[in-house]
């Protein structure tokens, strides 16, 4: 039996980004970790979910991305996928998978693409992973790119502090978006730098360039779920547009829940057998 719906909205695809950038359509992003969550993100209409190595931090408690795994972040994005239905799922490659080794980089891509049914994957970083990023794209994985503040690279900057606010470093990142931009990615995220910088970036490549706390001019937006629904009451960076208050509004029901089990309240006449 054929699973086909001709009825169904045409999922999000890379072509299609590239497509909204030329339109002047703005780019809607979220991240998602899970398949509950992935069905709502999908369906308020987001057009990419990635399956951020955040998950690292916002679903396993470390402090930084680097401990996270490529078994890991499959399980994760197993339970996106099931659960997006037009959303493009784009999958993070995580730290010490894909940098310094090509083969190395075809293989996890692949492993993702296999066993996830993700249609796309994330590489931190420019110049120096550009032969890993090349040897992805020959196996006919659309890549969306990442600059600017690259979590991964946390030790090396010493910190998540705004990135390329000198002239050298901004010249460097303006250089890899171009490059990026004419390998072929389908989309770059820049994250945490000044606006006018982002902005210039998206005017000057034909790839769209997603923002996370990189000003209004660029071609789309992304944020971690959790942070904009206020889950994580830890983190409030300049950023970040708190949409909720779910924290609150969760604590206040689970601990109704509980005084309703201590006090026999629940379950109720109605709702037992
Ligand atoms: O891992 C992640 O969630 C990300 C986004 C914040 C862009 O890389």
């Amino acid at each position: 039996m054929s699973t086909y719906n001709e009825n169904a909205k045409p999922k999000v695809t890379a072509a299609r980004c590239r497509e909204m950038k030329r339109k002047g359509e703005k780019i809607a992003c979220l991240t998602a970790y899970d398949y509950t969550m992935a069905q709502i993100v999908d369906a308020a209409g987001v057009d990419f979910i990635l399956v951020g190595d955040s998950a690292a931090n916002v679903m396993m408690g470390y402090e930084t991305t680097l401990p996270i795994t490529l078994d890991d972040m499959i399980t994760y994005a197993k339970g996106v996928v099931r659960g997006a239905k037009r959303a493009m799922v784009v999958v993070d490659m995580p730290f010490g998978y894909y940098q310094g080794c090509r083969d190395t980089a075809i293989e996890s891509a692949v492993r993702i693409m296999k066993e996830t049914g993700a249609a796309a994957v994330k590489m931190e970083g420019g110049s120096e992973i550009r032969e890993s990023i090349a040897g992805v794209l020959s196996a006919g994985i659309p890549v969306c790119g990442h600059l600017g503040l690259t979590p991964q690279s946390v030790n090396k900057f010493g910190g998540y502090g705004i990135r390329a606010k000198e002239d050298a470093e901004a010249q460097r990142l303006i250089d890899d978006a171009k490059m990026l931009d004419e390998m072929g990615c389908f989309a770059i995220v820049l994250e945490k730098i000044p606006a006018a910088l982002a902005a210039k970036v998206a005017a000057e490549v034909s790839v769209p360039i997603i923002g996370i706390g990189a000003g209004s001019g660029v071609d789309g937006q992304i944020l971690v779920v959790q942070d904009m629904l206020g889950m994580n009451r830890g983190f409030s960076p300049k950023f970040m547009r708190r949409y909720a208050d779910l924290a609150n509004v969760m604590e206040n029901a689970l601990s109704r829940y509980v005084s309703d089990v201590k006090s026999v309240d629940f379950p109720n006449e109605s709702e037992q057998y």
